[in-house]
């Protein structure tokens, strides 16, 4: 999903690394990936990489880049460390050294040293090693790209605003398609979809780390929000229909709709899933019910999936359904086949994305004794 994302902003060749997608672009396509990616978490400047044996090795590769030229003294910094078959013992160490590194150059070259700001560091660095090499890089988005600073209040169980728009992207959602969100909670998914369709930037609200490098030209920044901004459409082409049963998650998607400048574009009301009737004849809806192992009993969860499936048979012909869960019994316990599953990472929690395709009277499998086991 990120891959086609990247080449629908500019990206021409991608290599796939461990979790992410490698790219080369000039600096103004770094400022519009970090602005206009709905799905990337966060984009790194790769500034340096060695082949090491030892801990003194990674220093040493450290203290080679020119830190200097790229923030200064006065800034707070991070490092994090992450690796992969790498021999040496303490990753926590390899952060201590790194960041004496970072120190020990400005020193030479100002007199000054940065300070270490765990929480809120205004430049973030980190460094990759593997079995045999050293890159490092600098964290060009700051805060990750899914807090795109239109959340009010906390929602219950809410899902990552990244993870919700891969969710659309996997589901086929396109603006023109109606949308249905019948379990909203703090409203994630039709925010990205009203986003999505409007084509307002998700990052426009906020700002980016790129902003507080040495290197960052503001006037071209400047130009590319103000350009960004002007693509924007007053309406979404099509109907977006949020609606959860807790009038409380209903409250909070309505200000969060509000504070994003979208709540034109979604009907949203409070309603139970199974109260609610079709607002069209074919659309695509995205489900994200709670689930054992984070809200709800799972034995409430038993009697309720196979009304869903009901519900969706009698009024939803026509749609197509997406149901997120961690749950591998739902479509057991729902009656229906999907047409497509995958699995999809929840945070911590692993999840399936099931299709369901909903046809008139079609694609249903009852639940008899013999199937339960
Ligand atoms: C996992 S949360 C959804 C989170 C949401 N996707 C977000 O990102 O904020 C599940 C939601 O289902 C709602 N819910 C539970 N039972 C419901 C029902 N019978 N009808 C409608 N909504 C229901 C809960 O109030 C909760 O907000």
């Amino acid at each position: 999903m990120l891959e086609g994302e990247l080449y629908s902003l500019g990206v021409s060749t991608t290599t796939k690394t461990e979790g992410g997608i490698g790219f080369s672009v000039p600096w103004s396509t770094m400022y519009w990936i970090n602005l206009k990616s709905h799905i990337a978490s966060r984009v790194l400047w790769e500034v340096g990489q060695s082949a090491y044996k030892t801990e003194h090795d990674v220093y040493k590769a450290a203290y080679a880049l020119a830190w200097p030229d790229w923030f200064t003294p006065a800034q707070t910094i991070k490092v994090k460390v992450s690796a992969r078959r790498c021999s040496l013992p303490s990753l926590d160490f390899l952060t201590l050294r790194i960041k004496d590194a970072v120190c020990d150059k400005f020193v030479a070259a100002t007199q000054l040293r940065p300070s270490v700001d765990t929480e809120r560091p205004n430049i973030k660095l980190d460094a990759f090693l593997d079995q045999s090499t050293v890159t490092f890089y600098v964290d060009t988005s700051g805060e990750p790209l899914f807090k795109r600073g239109h959340r009010m209040g906390s929602a219950e169980a809410p899902l990552k605003e990244n993870l919700a728009a891969g969710i659309l992207r996997l589901a086929g959602w396109t603006a023109n398609d109606v949308l249905l969100d019948p379990m909203c909670g703090g409203g994630t998914i039709p925010l990205e979809a009203a986003m999505m369709a409007r084509q307002i930037p998700p990052g426009i609200s906020r700002n980016f780390a790129f902003e507080r490098l040495l290197v960052h030209d503001a006037q071209r920044w400047g130009h590319l929000r103000e350009s960004a901004r002007a693509e924007q459409v007053a309406q979404a082409p099509a109907a977006i229909y949020a609606s959860d049963l807790n009038p409380a998650m209903v409250k909070i998607a309505q200000r969060t709709f509000q504070g994003a400048g979208v709540a034109i574009n979604i009907q949203l009301k409070q309603s139970n899933i199974l109260d609610l009737e079709a607002p069209a004849a074919k659309g695509v809806m995205v489900i994200n019910p709670p689930y054992g192992v984070r809200l709800s009993r799972s034995d409430e969860l038993e009697s309720f999936y196979p009304k869903l499936g009901d519900w969706l048979k009698q009024r939803f012909a026509g749609w197509r359904a997406y149901v997120l869960t961690g749950d591998a019994r739902t479509p057991k316990l729902i009656g229906l086949t999907p047409s497509k599953r995958t699995p999809l990472f929840n945070g911590a929690l692993e999840c399936r994305l099931y299709e369901f395709v909903i046809v008139q009277g079609g694609a249903r499998r009852r639940l008899t004794p013999s199937t339960q086991s």
